[in-house]
């Protein structure tokens, strides 16, 4: 008997950033990651805008309490914000994973897809094919990905159209000179 499989071998596409002065503390971090201080983890459902941006606001509570410096607090909140937002508005659902280490956090979306057909064309700012309901819910401006990588030190997308949607990002909690 014949066994056939198909192995589909494309890469899915990606777009990768690593701010100026970060490439060797993201590749150390990459190569080998140290213990985890904190886990938090919450799920996103499709088109809720009131679950939307509660784990964005509580991991905002709980870096806070652990001393997280308020510049750095606020650019973790918008980027996790924007992204929790992106995955209610464009995509069938998702999670939401934190990860705190002694210096850094790495957050990471993970949805239901159906997936970004041009991950250059989403980046661009003004870019958006939000629907009428989440324009009218004030959303859709096309700023949410650019803010993620402007508030970021590390972030990576990874998308295909007809599959999910990965995004993660970290941020230092100090500055590396
Ligand atoms: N999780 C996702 N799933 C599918 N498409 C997405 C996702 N996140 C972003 N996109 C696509 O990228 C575009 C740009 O996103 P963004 O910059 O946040 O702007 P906005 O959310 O205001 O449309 C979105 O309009 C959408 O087409
Ligand atoms: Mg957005």
């Amino acid at each position: 008997m014949r066994v056939s499989a198909v192995v589909r071998s494309e890469v899915m596409p990606e777009y990768r950033f690593v701010a100026e002065g970060f490439e060797d503390a993201v590749r150390k971090f990459e190569e080998q990651k140290p213990e985890a201080e904190v886990k938090t983890q919450f799920v996103i459902p499709e088109k809720d805008f009131n679950t939307a941006g509660k784990g964005s606001s509580e991991l905002k509570n709980l870096l806070k309490r652990l001393g997280v410096d308020s510049v750095v607090l606020r650019r973790i909140a918008v980027a996790s914000y924007e992204a929790e937002i992106n995955v209610a508005a464009h995509s069938k659902g998702g999670i939401m994973y934190s990860t705190v280490y002694d210096d850094l956090i790495h957050v990471r979306f993970e949805d239901e897809g159906p997936g970004i057909a041009n991950i250059e064309q989403a980046m661009t700012p003004g870019y958006s094919t939000a629907d009428d309901l989440v324009r009218e819910l004030g959303f859709g401006a096309g700023l949410g990905l650019p803010n993620i990588k402007k508030n970021s030190d590390a972030m990576r997308l990874v998308s295909a159209a007809g599959s999910c949607t990965k995004l993660e990002f970290l941020i230092y909690f100090a500055k590396i000179s």
